[in-house]
C-alpha cells in the first residue's frame, strides 16, 4: 500500500493557517488512537510548521494531547548551536516544547555539538533504541508520522540536490552539506522516512509552484520526488503552490 510523492493524495487548503489547523487536528486524532506503543513523530524544520507548533502549544489543545505517549524526533537539523536563529530545535522549542508537559526523554534533539558524522550516528542509535532493532522492518514503521516541507529547489528535510545523501539507502541518519543553502545538516534518509505510517507534506508559498509540479510528476532531479511512505503520503498545499 506504499505511496510516493506522485501517488499520495493532494489536499488544497486555503492557506498556511488552514494547513496548520488541519494537521494539528489530524495529529491529535491519530495520537489519541495510538494504543499499541508510542506515537512517534518526526518534526519538520523551516518556517512552514511554526504555526502548527504554536497551535499544538495552545493550552486547550496541549491539554488533550497524549504527550506522555508521544516521542518527538526531528527530520533534520542545521549544524548550529542551540539558540542559533537557524536551529530547527530552537524554533520548535520556542513555538511548542517550552509550553507543553512532555517528558524530557520523549524529545529527541539532533545534537549539534562535536562532529556532524558522530552526531548523525548517535541520532541513528537513539532511533534504533526506541525502534528496538538496527534493521528497519516492513510492516513495523519507525515513525507514525513524518512531517515534511518542500524547498523551491525540490529539497525536503535536508535531502538537497546533488548531494551524496540522496544515494544513502542503509543509514537512517546522515550528514549533508548543500551547495545551494547554508550550514552543514543532519537529516533523516530516504529509508528512514519510508519507514512510516504517514508522510505529511505541508507546502506554502507560490515560489514552490514549479518545484512542486516537478516533484508531483516524479522528476528524479528533485530530491522530494524520491520520498515515499510504506503507508500513506499526503500533500497539504495552498492554492498558489498547486497553480490554482
Ligand atoms: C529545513 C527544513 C526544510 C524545509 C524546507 C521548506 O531544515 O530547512 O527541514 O526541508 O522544510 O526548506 O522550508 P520553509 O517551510 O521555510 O519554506
Amino acid at each position: 500500500m506504499s505511496q510516493d510523492a506522485t501517488t499520495g493524495a493532494v489536499h488544497i487548503l486555503d492557506n498556511g493557517e488552514a494547513i496548520a489547523r488541519h494537521v494539528a487536528d489530524w495529529l491529535l486524532e491519530h495520537a489519541l488512537k495510538k494504543t499499541d506503543g508510542p506515537f512517534v513523530i518526526a518534526l519538520s524544520g523551516g518556517s512552514t510548521p511554526k504555526r502548527l507548533y504554536e497551535m499544538m502549544a495552545e493550552p486547550d489543545y496541549a491539554a488533550k494531547f497524549p504527550w506522555a505517549n508521544t516521542h518527538l524526533f526531528f527530520g533534520d537539523e542545521r549544524f548550529v548551536p542551540v539558540g542559533d536563529a537557524a536551529s530547527n530545535y530552537s524554533m520548535t522549542d520556542k513555538a511548542l516544547l517550552s509550553h507543553i508537559e512532555i517528558p524530557a526523554a520523549n524529545v529527541h534533539r539532533m545534537k549539534t555539538e562535536g562532529e556532524p558524522e558522530a552526531a548523525a550516528a548517535s541520532y541513528e542509535s537513539e532511533l534504533q533504541a526506541l525502534y528496538g532493532s538496527t534493521d528497519l522492518k516492513a510492516g513495523k514503521p519507525l515513525f507514525d508520522v513524518v512531517l515534511l516541507g518542500l524547498g523551491d529547489n525540490g529539497h525536503t528535510a535536508s535531502l538537497f540536490p546533488r548531494q551524496p545523501v540522496l544515494l544513502e539507502r542503509t543509514k537512517w541518519v546522515a550528514t549533508c552539506v548543500p551547495d545551494d543553502a547554508p550550514h552543514t545538516r543532519l537529516t533523516l534518509t530516504y529509508p528512514a522516512i519510508h519507514s512510516s505510517a504517514y508522510v505529511v507534506f505541508m507546502v506554502t508559498g507560490g515560489a514552490k509552484k514549479d518545484a512542486w509540479a516537478r516533484v508531483r510528476a516524479g522528476d528524479p532531479k528533485e530530491p522530494a520526488s524520491t520520498i515515499s511512505s510504506e503507508g500513506k503520503l499526503i500533500w497539504l498545499v495552498e492554492p498558489a503552490v498547486a497553480g490554482k
